[in-house]
């Protein structure tokens, strides 16, 4: 049986993917980069930093900033997006995501944070969920964001678990790499179209139950 369960945060837990979304939307029409939500699919998952980078090669503009106004930019981007999420709580946690916590909990599954997002603590507060994570991976301290595994491997050291001993929960092509190349389980919550076809899918999070996670664990060892 799986160990861990490792859980992406925007777009998993809670709907912080689309405040990203907007707050990347308001920075780009300021600067004169327009974005729309196809392009924005490249932006899940990615760091801050990462995020603004895109979004300036898209408009072939990343020489135009110095560090400094580079700085500015994302501190911009985090200001609105602070103010966009300042009045979530427990009532925007994503359906059946706290009758899973619990579960996973009363079946001694630990249960880890893998966010790129610097925010991660400060969401998981809002909604009250702080005391069924037993880890948190803390963006800052790795090197390489996803699609590289590092905070998936980290989260799952958190917990004292080996990735392979534990299942990856993601909204975003880059988190599901991510999960895949550090030898846990992954789950998408989405579409095919955009997780691709080699991983189990559901198209919301209401269908992440206990038991079906342990369906699709079981699978992967089933001889056939
Ligand atoms: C990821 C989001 O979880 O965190 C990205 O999917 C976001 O959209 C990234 O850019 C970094 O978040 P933050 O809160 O540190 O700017
Ligand atoms: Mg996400």
């Amino acid at each position: 049986m799986f160990k861990g369960v490792l859980f992406d945060l925007d777009g998993i837990l809670t709907d912080t993917a689309e405040y990203h979304y907007r707050a990347w939307k308001k920075l780009g029409q300021e600067i004169g980069i327009p974005i729309d939500r196809k392009f924005n699919e490249q932006l899940k998952g990615v760091s801050r930093n990462d995020s603004l980078k895109l979004l300036l090669e898209k408009a072939d503009r990343v020489g135009e900033y110095n560090s400094e106004r580079l700085q500015e930019l994302a501190t911009c981007k985090n200001n609105y997006y602070l103010e966009m999420i300042k009045n979530i709580g427990p009532e925007d946690v994503y359906p059946g995501i706290l009758t899973l916590l619990k579960e996973l909990k009363g079946h001694g599954i630990k249960v880890s944070l893998a966010s790129a997002s610097k925010n991660g603590p400060l969401l998981l507060g809002l909604l009250k969920l702080n005391s069924f994570f037993d880890g948190i991976a803390d963006p800052e301290k790795i090197a390489f964001g996803k699609p590289k595994p590092d905070i998936f491997l980290l989260a799952a050291k958190n917990i004292n678990v080996r990735a392979e001993e534990c299942i990856g929960i993601e909204d975003a092509i880059a988190g599901v790499q991510a999960i895949q190349s550090s030898g846990a389980m992954p789950i998408g919550v989405g579409k095919t179209s955009e997780l691709g076809d080699k991983l189990n899918i559901v198209p919301t999070t209401e269908k992440l139950t206990y038991d079906y996670l342990v369906s699709k664990w079981e699978d992967l060892f089933k001889v056939v």
